[in-house]
């Protein structure tokens, strides 16, 4: 996690760029941030606090600091409480160091920089790098030979970048597991954890490969690997119109603007693979023929993984293709059995997060064909996989996912589509069937919206003063009573948890009385009376049922619910799409009846880059 920014210029004053730049990172982190320039005498200048961005802003403009070259940093905390003793940039009188990512060997380092008489301020593992920096360049070594003995001793996964007192004209970043962006701008160098914070000063990205370093000058960069040889690296012209909206438009919050984006989503990521008007499908090219694979393996976390889980219902049923499904954390530590005409297909928005990153690795090495699924074009998992499957989402930056889902399902269901279409199982008058239902997706979603104000109320009244939740599904839904679940605890802070509506009696049940509301997601399909029959169990046990459904199955209801939010009635091929919004709505509002953070659930970031 951890967002980190460097600029270098002639003639500007970088702070601004980098304060700018910290805003656009700070979904990655947002327990204290920092920065430090070069003074007019070469020397280092920092400035730090414990808490968000604007917790910086308000030290700056208390004391301020200015330069032409700087580096930036916003933190997850890892190491160390977020106060601002452990924020970064970590400095010696010789250097300034931001990093992102674990330094796994840093207590056996720092062990040894006791021992020769060295100090530390913090509690974090980045300061050895700072230390280490310090004593190669003490030694006589330029900052490059000293870059390369501190590389040579690291392990773990990070990008770095560096600051040398009394050199204006420098800046070194590097990288390992941990992505770097390098930019070349008008007048100006920058490198930075992604393109959102290096795009809008850049002509032109290039990404800096697992353990190459980099040289910042004013003139240029140039990108060396580990044993020193410049290398260069695929560069992408970035568009000159490319700004990232860091505005709310109007909403109170990302997340309810991210919310309310997800009709234009689901459309745009749709019509990136209709062919023609009839709503024939057309996948990206990809190096393989997918529809042969005879497995396909899924690995992802969190949301993106509850995505997934929809994917396996949709492409067993569709296209009969086996699809095993895993969380990327465990996915690797239990040996899995690969087929070899197999392919893995690794799905996350940010295309960062560092277990699906690891199992992708995993499973490269194992020669499997790799397949990425993410919402930046340029992320990690696109550029090491074979082939990539893009939503087209735009940047997220409320940390609860919310179109980034609702992307990825439309994208897995155009998946099982095209896959059911190629193995022969859907005739082609019924995949225009299947693809029109989900081209009326958005309508449905923009009607769900407008019942904002019901949903507000129940959770309101009877969502925000409990002390916990059930989410109830079956079947394709059960994986969004998973996602109802996660959202309301990581928003609310309310404790809450998905079940399969049928396992509800094998021990949960225990849990229901009348403080519990239970949420039950009840669409009107051939599942309908067995989720019937787990509501009865429910409500026999005086737990309060939220219905969540269409009219026709509330009307099949014996006893009026707690609650109801009604929903459009849809085929049952499209339910995961229509309940993953009021499932999110549901969360958004007990959360701001709460008072929590909503952008910026506490303990959490966006982009979780450490394992
Ligand atoms: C929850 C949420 C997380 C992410 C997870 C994976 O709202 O956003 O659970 O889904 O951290 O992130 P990506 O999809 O970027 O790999």
């Amino acid at each position: 996690m951890c967002g980190i920014i460097g600029i270098l210029t002639k003639n500007d004053d970088v702070v601004p760029q980098i304060m700018n730049g910290l805003k656009l990172l700070e979904y990655r982190g947002y327990d204290s941030a920092g920065l430090a320039v070069l003074d007019e005498d070469g020397q280092l200048e920092r400035r730090r606090a414990s808490g968000k961005i604007s917790a910086l802003a308000e030290k700056i403009s208390a004391d301020p600091v200015s330069g032409k070259v700087g580096i930036g940093h916003t933190r997850w905390a890892t190491h160390g409480p977020a106060t601002e003793m452990n924020a970064h940039p970590l400095a010696t009188s010789k250097v300034a160091v931001v990093h992102n990512g674990i330094i796994e060997n840093f207590q056996e380092i720092k062990q040894d920089l006791l021992a020769q008489g060295c100090e530390f301020e913090s509690q974090t593992d980045s300061e050895v790098a700072a230390k280490l920096m310090h004593k190669y360049l003490h030694e006589g070594m330029s900052p490059e030979e000293a870059t390369m003995a501190v590389l040579g001793r690291l392990e773990g996964a990070f990008s770095l970048a560096f600051l040398f007192a009394d050199r204006p004209d420098l800046l070194i970043g590097a990288r390992r597991g941990s992505p770097l962006a390098v930019g070349w701008g008008k007048e100006l160098m920058c490198l930075g954890s992604d393109a959102l914070a290096v795009g809008p000063l850049s002509a032109k990205i290039a990404y800096l490969d697992d353990d190459d370093w980099v040289v910042l000058t004013n003139e240029d960069a140039i990108i060396r690997t580990s044993s020193g040889k410049a290398v260069r690296r695929a560069s992408t012209p970035v568009d000159p119109n490319f700004q990232v909206n860091l505005g709310k438009s109007g909403y109170r919050h990302f997340m309810l603007k991210e919310m309310h984006e997800q009709p234009q989503v689901v459309g745009d990521t749709l019509s990136t693979l209709l062919e023609g008007k009839e709503g024939r499908l057309r996948l990206p090219e990809l190096p393989f023929e997918l529809e042969k694979a005879s497995r396909l393996n899924i690995v992802s976390c969190g949301t993106s993984y509850y995505a997934s889980l929809v994917g396996k219902y949709w492409i067993e049923n569709l296209a009969q293709m086996p699809v095993d499904t895993d969380l990327a954390s465990e996915f690797r530590y239990r040996r899995p059995v690969l087929d070899p005409n197999g392919i893995s297909l690794f799905i996350s928005q940010s295309g960062e997060t560092a277990d699906t990153l690891a199992a992708l690795r995993h499973c490269k090495s194992r020669n499997q064909r790799l397949l990425s699924l993410v919402n930046v074009k340029d992320s990690s998992l696109a550029r090491e996989a074979d082939g990539t499957l893009l939503t087209m989402a735009g940047p997220e930056f409320g940390v609860a996912s919310t179109k980034a889902f609702t992307a990825q399902l439309t994208m897995l269901a155009a998946l099982a589509v095209t896959l059911g279409a190629k193995r022969g199982l859907i005739s082609e008058p019924e995949q225009f069937r299947l693809v029109r239902l989900l081209m009326e997706i958005p309508a449905h979603m923009a009607e769900i919206l407008t019942k904002a104000p019901v949903i507000e109320a129940i959770s309101k009244n009877v969502i925000a003063p409990a002390r916990d939740v059930l989410y109830l599904g079956r079947g394709q839904n059960y994986p969004l009573a998973l996602e109802g679940a996660l959202k309301l605890k990581e928003l609310s802070y309310i404790h809450a948890e998905g079940y399969a509506a049928g396992e509800i009696k094998h021990g949960p049940i225990a849990l229901v009385d009348e403080t519990v509301p239970v949420v039950v997601l009840a669409p009107s399909d051939s599942l309908f009376p067995k989720i019937m029959s787990n509501l009865e169990v429910v409500r026999a046990r005086g737990g309060q049922v939220i219905f969540m459904g269409d009219n026709r199955g509330y009307e099949r209801l014996t006893d009026e619910p707690t609650a109801k939010i009604i929903l459009s009635q849809v085929d049952p091929f499209v339910t995961p799409l229509i309940f993953a919004l009021p499932v999110q709505l549901l969360a958004y509002y007990a959360a701001v009846f709460k008072g929590t953070d909503v952008d910026q659930p506490r303990n959490l970031a966006k982009s979780v880059t450490v394992e």
